[in-house]
């Protein structure tokens, strides 16, 4: 799967995403956004926001930038923004999670909500959403990951080459995913339906301490 596949799958997907994967995933997004327990004039980037389902959640006095590579997604995510009048999106804009335009340290938090496994590279796109947090920010997850039960986790790696071709690996293996990002992960819950999903919360370390002068 390359970038181009998830920008042909989700022009596609847009029309009916919000019907199908609006509320069936609305716990995540909710116990997601209720963890970052934002403070007024934090800056937020949210990666892969998709229709902007997750936008009005987030808490007026906050700052929020979305972007995502699919412009039909974003489009409804405007169009969210203008309808219900959400003054907390400071902006949305095209591009890779992978390969961000943004500056090091730039956001608060940084959050990613079913994006890792449609994403073609997670392991690049947790690497990036860690360079643009500044340091001691938080980095947040909701995703699907292979099934801790062996049974269920054979079924999904049997399932995968179907998967890709609508975009989506469902055997991510979150043991491998945090020893490959080192993602230093203080928080981890199940949400959604039975469970099936992992809400990671992962703090970006602190900057080192620089020397004493002299
Ligand atoms: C399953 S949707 C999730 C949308 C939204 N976060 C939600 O909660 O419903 C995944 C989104 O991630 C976007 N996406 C996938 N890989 C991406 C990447 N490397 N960079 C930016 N967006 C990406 C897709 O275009 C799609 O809009």
């Amino acid at each position: 799967m390359d970038i181009e596949m998830v920008e042909r799958a989700y022009r596609r997907y847009a029309r009916g995403y919000d019907r199908y994967f609006g509320a069936v995933l609305e716990p995540g997004r909710r116990a997601l956004v209720e963890r970052m327990r934002c403070g007024a004039g934090e800056r937020i980037l949210e990666v892969g926001v998709g229709t902007g389902l997750s936008l009005p959640l987030h808490p007026p006095e906050t700052e929020v930038v979305g972007i995502d590579i699919s412009l039909e997604m974003l489009e409804r995510a405007q169009c969210r923004v203008a309808r219900e009048k959400l003054t907390q999106v400071a902006g949305l804009a095209r591009m890779d999670g992978a390969r961000m335009a943004f500056a090091d340290d730039s956001f608060d938090k940084v959050v990613a909500m079913y994006v890792v496994s449609v994403a073609p590279d997670p392991v690049r796109l947790i690497d990036e959403m860690r360079r643009v947090c500044r340091p001691g920010g938080e980095l947040f997850i909701v995703n699907h990951f292979l099934h801790e039960f062996p049974p269920v986790a054979f079924l999904e790696r049997a399932a995968a080459p179907l998967s890709r071709h609508v975009g989506f690996h469902p055997n991510i293996c979150l043991h491998s995913l945090i020893a490959d990002t080192r993602l230093d992960v203080i928080e981890r819950t199940r949400v959604n339906a039975f469970g099936l999903w992992t809400l990671l919360r992962a703090r970006r370390e602190p900057a080192a301490a620089s020397p004493p002068a002299g």
